[in-house]
């Protein structure tokens, strides 16, 4: 994109790599996406508490809690969720400069919107988390009651339902919350993080 007439960019005089040899491991995103009741919030929360015993700096940016405050005024319309992760990619692109292992639970259910975000990250900084679960699985589960909502009538545009999802096409990984306990989903992005070497 083109520059904004009478803005200018400043640099700063720490690199991002300085951040990241100071904090002693690498920064990138875990971009956890999947349906309503899926297990993304409950994943992230607890691969959070894991790494940040082991001493990784992270943070935990969540929809609900996102919506509450920088997004509170954005719904659930294609173009608003669009709005949503386009400002949660910049977010999480500020995170990563700062050096932080960031984990992002979104639904996030459009394929452009989370590739955008792969495109702002430099190779590696962005690693798609696919929490598939079946739509029965998540109704089963309801864990907020949404889903007694929706087949209510008191929401409809809801994801998965009346509203689309479009599942990752090649993430870096799949957690199946259908089949896997959350500890064993830790585990796997725990192991990826370390083979990868993003811990060291
Ligand atoms: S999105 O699609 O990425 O913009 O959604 P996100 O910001 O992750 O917010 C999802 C949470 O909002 C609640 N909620 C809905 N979800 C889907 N569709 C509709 N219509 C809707 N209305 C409210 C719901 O609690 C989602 O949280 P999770 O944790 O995914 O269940």
């Amino acid at each position: 994109m083109d520059e904004p007439e009478n803005i200018k960019w400043h640099y700063s005089k720490v690199a991002k790599e300085q951040r990241r040899d100071l904090n002693n491991h690498k920064s990138a995103v875990v971009w956890f996406t999947g349906l309503s009741g899926s297990g993304k919030s409950t994943i992230s929360v607890e691969l959070e508490k894991e790494l940040h015993q082991l001493g990784i700096r992270t943070y935990h940016l969540d929809g609900d809690n996102v919506r509450h405050g920088l997004n509170k005024d954005l719904g659930f319309g294609p173009d608003d969720r669009k709005e949503n992760i386009r400002r949660i990619g910049e977010v999480s692109k500020l995170m990563v400069e700062a050096g932080l292992l960031t984990l992002a639970a979104f639904i996030s259910p459009y394929c452009a919107d989370r590739d955008e975000i792969r495109k702002m990250m430099e190779s590696g900084e962005f690693i798609e988390v696919f929490v598939d679960a079946s739509i029965e699985t998540c109704k089963s589960r309801d864990p907020k009651g949404l889903y007694k909502k929706v087949r209510a009538g008191e929401i409809t545009g809801f994801t998965g339902i009346d509203a689309p999802y479009e599942a990752p096409v090649n993430p870096e990984i799949t957690v199946n919350t259908d089949q896997k306990s959350v500890e064993e989903s830790v585990q796997t992005i725990m192991s990826y993080l370390k083979t990868k070497g993003y811990l060291i």
